[in-house]
């Protein structure tokens, strides 16, 4: 017969180890789930810049000299950063950008790049910074009509469909 005496061990470590399994659930509830979250903002932001800037282009850019929806949009970009909502840059993927900030960076933005021009709708990262979780997330820019070859001539000779830019996004996992 087993006595209660020789169980005792074993059922010392069967707690330890079911205790490890709930702090580490209690520490990190679901993380996949948040990390969708934001990726599901991202995409929503996405479909909401995009729209814009072609409904723009589309109806009030009628010369090179006028506004560009690229210009406009980087200050509307500044105002969400200034409140602290998420960051977004506009990138060029040709090598000739008409403002060189819009230089892919080191790191996250080089190789974001890199995977869209090779035929990747969107390319992301999972970052932590001051303990912070925030997913960088960077989705292509072709160019979808015409009208965008009057400032950038270079365009012309994209390929149809493939990135020659990048709107890449920093959104808070919370
Ligand atoms: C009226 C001129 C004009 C038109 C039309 C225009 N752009 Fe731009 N674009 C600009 C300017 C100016 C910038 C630089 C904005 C900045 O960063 O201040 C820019 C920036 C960009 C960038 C970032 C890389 C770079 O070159 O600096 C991309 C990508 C881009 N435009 C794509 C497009 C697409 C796609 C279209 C068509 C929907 C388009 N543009 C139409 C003037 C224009």
């Amino acid at each position: 017969m087993i006595r209660f005496q020789q169980l005792r061990p074993w059922l010392a470590v069967t707690l330890v180890m079911g205790s490890v399994v709930l702090m580490s659930h209690a520490a990190d509830p679901a993380p996949d789930a948040a990390v969708a979250r934001a990726r599901k903002q991202a995409q929503m932001l996405d479909d909401l810049y995009k729209t814009a800037i072609v409904l723009i282009t589309e109806n009030y850019v009628e010369e090179d000299s006028d506004l560009a929806a690229g210009d406009a949009f980087q200050a509307l970009f500044k105002a969400m950063s200034d409140k602290g909502y998420h960051e977004v840059r506009l990138l060029d993927a040709t090598g000739e950008p008409y403002d060189t900030d819009n230089t892919p960076r080191k790191g996250f933005e080089q190789k974001a790049i890199k995977a869209l021009k090779g035929g990747a709708a969107t390319y992301e990262e999972v970052v932590e910074a001051d303990g912070k979780r925030s997913l960088r997330i960077a989705t292509a820019v072709p160019v979808v009509m015409k009208k965008c070859v009057m400032c950038h001539g270079h365009y012309a000779d994209a390929k149809p469909g493939a990135a020659i830019g990048a709107l890449s996004y920093t959104i808070p996992i919370e």
